[in-house]
């Protein structure tokens, strides 16, 4: 509809019936602001209910994102995103009180692109007018238990960039909300805090909580979300909604609702305004017994709402005149059209102090036996690819800035890193890498990933043939993991180019599946490096199926530049030693100069690990158990484990062998030992010689189930370390938390469910200690675990479950695909390291983010021409060790974006939780920096303008935020934990 004839449709609504229609007792107010100016006036002598017109639309759930988007497949929900935007623009126009908030801007993008000029210029006009404000305005929604934080940056980012570069001042969002995520990150907050935001809202917390913070009206507080930033750097306003994000009881006018409407015509039948206005009252009053001020927010929407928004707001409209129209007879209640926003500028000039909280707000359970700690671990194939996806794409981002616009079009054709960035963004939603979108949702995400990456290599192929000089075709081999590679499998000489994308050197294993039984390896220089082949395993052979045919696996540990790559050739030698063969005897320990693990000779397992270097030794059993699954017939509850919730139906897990059969081999490259449990579960025990972590990868699937019983399936490691019942996980791969078991920082718990209640969301570490011993223990995705017995950590690694556990998703996770029908198989690894607590972080930061960008490899058949240039660095030097280069992304034609992260916790090592100074003129070897600019975290506000509301906190000394100088423009400095996000303008060297 174009732009007059809803000006039109506004006149004929006022001349029909204007009184009605509009609100009295609210200045139609139509400045051309927006934000807080933009907010109606309230009533300081009255309660003041603000309402907030809104919808959530999910990011990909039961639908993909693209069925949401277009109403698509509304058999399985009736869901069109599209209509929304256009119902609710038509909506917005016809009466200039009327406010609408919109979140997830990966659907505003896709809307906002088919629009004509013309009413892309009237939706301009209702977003500098306030009357369609944007909040969060992330890519989507996050999730807050399994996603990485540098996924999340990226994605909000994106969101924000967009909305900046359309919108200008008037499209940034001051609110972040999170309304649906299931449990709350307490390094989520601190990103919002460093996005620049002034304030959250979430729905969804432990129901205990809920009623605690409901008695001692402490449901809107003061989050400060880090133990090392300043404050209040990492502080931020936190409100809890009154009815997650929903409408109150008997006020839904959506036309998915069955509320009655407002029949507010005498004459006619069934006048209800009476009952309505008193139902209204008495849920307002209510509900403002439980906050603090004169002001409630009620969210006026739910899933897929407005889809025909004239439901809403012709009703909304109503309830407002009816409302307010009892004023004149000494009613105290003030109702309005408000935003998130606009209720959080009147909480502000309350002026009052609120409650801090500094853990966070996991794990989530909305009754007794209904806790949501499955989907820390739901989907662990998903999880994972996610994680690798944003490892490439970081690599795909650094090398489009390194290989300069020869990455983007060259020998390989056009590549591109915004398909991979997008893809990367829809994934972080809190139905994507989460696990708890149907399958055949997963499936999509995946599909986007894999896609993403096609257009990244592209990208990569094209910067690497400008870098080294040589268009030789490079070959991606992504199924390295279960020893596939066609190229190394057949060919007798080929070059691996390792790509390092961290900001210091590396030493990496590489295993290639190969056929021959004896190889050269020479390095950059030309020098020989100490290779060995040793037996593909019997678990690689079930889990590759026909997909890869290579007999053995060439072992070589690999060096590469900070930012740049190596260049390896390999060769069969016609004539050598044969493969190191397995010993089938028991093993009784490998050891390199760092670390000497033992087995158990009579079982196989674990049974000790030493850290050589400073003398110390625990006592470790490993073994691998599954928990029954609830399903749902039971005496407790009728809840069964699903996609979201884990409910064991007993607490002690099964075991799945007692003793492991096992094999060893042992080189001078690499010792293992592959154990074997059951058809469905394995694991090798590896120890690379340069290693100062153990390797455990595991391998579990497919799950049987034909015994009719769900299996969640756990590693436990079992130890002499004495944990008092406390164990520490990390927040989204940040800072790490400390967690006690059957224990909440603020509430006295009552625990109903052992196990599930005392899971947590392990996103790249957990570990455990006493005064000598830590032992952390660093994963490759996003899992749960806990610790539910002293001195043990346990980390849940596949699930596979019959029933759906009735929140929404409509189907068991039972995953099975075209190569497993009979299940999916799962593989992964843990390291293990084992250190006294007060230097443990100086080896598990380096070597979780290993894991999280970890090198690229790519190969090249036959020999490289002679000029070929076989080592890079992007680098003048390495960056200090507790610096990390978190963001390295071509912004314009000119700019490139940079976020350095200083990778410490204040507390956690004497040598690098210490300030660090970086000059960025010599940080690149091929680029100048002509400029640079702060930016805050989310890039779309310069740092010296971002200026946040401040708030009280009940105890404490209020401490001021400490300004600290930077040496001088190019020098600029860390402190722990802190990011800093510049725009650099460069030129090419
Ligand atoms: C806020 O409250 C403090 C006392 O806690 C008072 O000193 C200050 O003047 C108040 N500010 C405003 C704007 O009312
Ligand atoms: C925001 O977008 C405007 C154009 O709308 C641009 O000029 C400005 O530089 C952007 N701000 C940031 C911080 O990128
Ligand atoms: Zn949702």
């Amino acid at each position: 509809m174009a732009a007059g004839t809803l000006q039109l449709a506004v006149a004929l609504l006022s001349l029909l019936g204007g009184a009605l229609s509009f609100p009295l007792g609210q200045e139609t107010k139509h400045t051309a602001t927006c934000g807080y100016e933009s907010c109606h006036a309230t009533k300081p002598n009255m309660l003041n209910v603000h309402l907030v017109p809104h919808t959530h639309d999910d990011v990909g759930w039961l639908k993909t994102v693209d069925q949401y988007y277009y109403g698509d497949r509304n058999d399985i929900q009736h869901a069109g995103v599209q209509y929304i935007l256009d119902s609710v623009v038509d909506q917005l126009l016809k009466n200039p009180d009327r406010r609408f908030i919109y979140v997830e801007t990966a659907f505003f993008y896709r809307w906002w692109k088919q629009q004509s000029s013309g009413m892309q210029q009237t939706v301009k006009q209702l977003v500098n007018e306030g009357r369609l404000e944007f909040v969060n305005g992330g890519w989507c929604m996050s999730d807050e238990a399994t996603t990485h934080y540098s996924a999340v940056i990226d994605q909000m980012t994106m969101g924000l960039r967009f909305l900046n570069e359309t919108f200008g001042a008037c499209g940034r969002p001051r609110v972040a909300w999170h309304i649906d995520p299931f449990g709350h990150a307490r390094e989520h907050a601190s990103m919002f805090a460093q996005m620049g935001y002034d304030g959250f809202f979430f729905g969804r917390l432990d129901y205990q909580d809920r009623t605690h913070r409901m008695i001692h009206k402490e449901q809107e507080l003061l989050w400060r979300a880090s133990d090392s930033l300043t404050p209040p750097v990492a502080d931020l306003f936190t409100g809890i909604l009154p009815n997650g994000y929903n409408p109150p009881d008997g006020f839904c006018w959506d036309q998915s609702c069955d509320d009655p409407p407002i029949r507010d015509d005498p004459d006619l039948e069934d006048y209800n305004v009476d009952d309505v206005v008193n139902r209204f009252l008495v849920i307002a009053n209510s509900q403002a017994t439980v906050y603090k001020t004169n002001h409630i927010i009620m969210t006026m929407g739910s899933d897929f709402q407005y889809e025909n928004a004239n439901l809403w707001y012709k009703n909304l409209d109503k309830l407002i005149h009816y409302v307010n129209a009892l004023q004149a007879n000494g009613s105290k209640v003030n109702v309005l059209y408000s935003t998130p926003s606009c209720y959080l500028q009147e909480l502000h000039r309350a002026n009052l102090t609120w409650s801090l909280k500094t853990d966070d707000f996991f794990p989530y359970a909305d009754s007794a036996h209904d806790f949501w700690t499955g989907y820390f671990t739901s989907r662990p194939a998903l999880k994972r690819y996610e994680r690798i996806s944003n490892s490439n794409l970081q690599t795909c981002n650094q090398l489009e800035v390194l290989g300069g616009p020869a990455s983007r079009k060259g020998p390989f054709g056009e590549g591109d890193s915004e398909t991979m960035k997008k893809a990367m963004a829809v994934a972080q939603h809190h139905d994507a890498v989460s696990g708890t979108e149907k399958q055949h949702v997963a499936n999509d995400y995946a599909r986007r990933l894999a896609n993403g990456w096609q257009h990244c290599q592209v990208l990569v192929s094209n910067s690497l043939a400008a870098l080294s000089g040589s268009s030789a075709e490079r070959i991606y081999c992504d199924n390295l993991n279960i020893s596939v590679c066609p190229l190394t499998e057949s060919s007798k000489k080929f070059s691996v180019n390792v790509y390092n994308p961290l900001a210091r050197p590396v030493t990496w294993p590489v295993r290639l599946p190969v056929n021959g039984s004896a190889y050269t390896v020479s390095d950059a220089t030309g020098k020989a490096v100490d290779c060995q082949v040793v037996p593909v395993s019997k678990a690689t052979r079930e889990v590759r199926r026909n997909r890869g045919f290579a007999v053995n696996e060439l072992v070589f540990q690999v060096q590469a530049p900070p930012l740049g790559y190596s260049t390896y050739s390999v060769s069969l030698r016609q004539e050598g030693p044969p493969p190191t063969s397995t010993q089938h005897r028991t093993p009784t320990v490998l050891q390199n100069k760092f670390l000497r693990v033992t087995f158990d000779p009579d079982t196989g397992l674990l049974s000790s690990l030493s850290n050589l270097e400073t003398k110390q030794s625990i006592k470790l059993t490993q073994n691998f158990y599954w928990y029954n699954a609830s399903d749902g017939n039971n005496s407790q509850s009728i809840q069964p484990s699903g996609a979201y919730i884990f409910r064991p139906n007993s607490s002690t897990p099964f075991i799945i062998s007692q003793t492991a059969k096992t094999e060893t081999i042992q080189t001078s490259v690499v010792q293992e030992v592959r154990q074997w449990f059951a058809p469905w579960v394995s694991q090798v025990v590896r120890l690379y010689a340069d290693s100062r972590a153990l390797e455990l990868e595991w391998t579990v699937g497919p799950l049987p189930i034909d015994d009719s019983l769900g299996k969640e399936v756990i590693t436990r490691l079992d130890t002499s370390i004495k944990t008092s019942e406390i164990f520490y996980t990390d927040s989204n791969g940040r800072e790490v938390l400390q967690r006690k078991k059957d224990f909440r920082p603020t509430w006295n718990l009552k625990q109903s469910e052992p196990i599930a209640g005392n899971y947590y969301p392990i996103n790249s570490r957990a570990y455990i200690k006493d005064d000598v011993d830590q032992l952390t223990v660093v994963t490759d995705r996003s899992q749960g675990g806990g610790s539910i017995h002293n001195g043990s950590l346990e980390i849940m690694l596949h699930r596979r479950l019959l029933y759906d556990d009735v929140r929404g998703v409509g189907e068991p996770l039972n995953e099975t695909s075209h190569i497993f029908p009979e299940g999916l198989v799962v593989r992964g690894r843990l390291l293990l390291s084992l250190n006294p607590p007060p230097v443990a972080a100086d080896a598990h930061r380096p070597l979780a983010q290993e894991v999280v960008l970890q090198p690229l490899l790519t190969f090249t058949d036959g020999d490289l021409s002679l000029n070929t240039q076989l080592e890079f660095s992007g680098l003048q030097a390495a960056l200090p060790p507790n610096v990390h280069l978190l963001t390295l992304t071509q912004w314009d034609k000119e700019s490139v974006l940079l976020r350095l992260e200083h990778q410490f916790q204040s507390w956690e090592s004497k040598v690098n939780s210490q300030p660090v100074t970086v000059n960025l003129q010599k940080l690149f070897s091929t680029l100048e920096v002509l400029g640079v600019s702060e930016l805050n975290l989310s890039a779309n506000q310069w740092k010296d303008e971002m200026i946040r509301f401040h708030w009280k906190p009940q105890t404490d000394n209020d401490p001021l935020l400490k300004t600290f100088e930077d040496p001088s423009t190019w020098e600029v400095t860390l402190r722990p934990m802190e990011i800093r996000t510049f725009l650099l303008r460069v030129s090419r060297r």
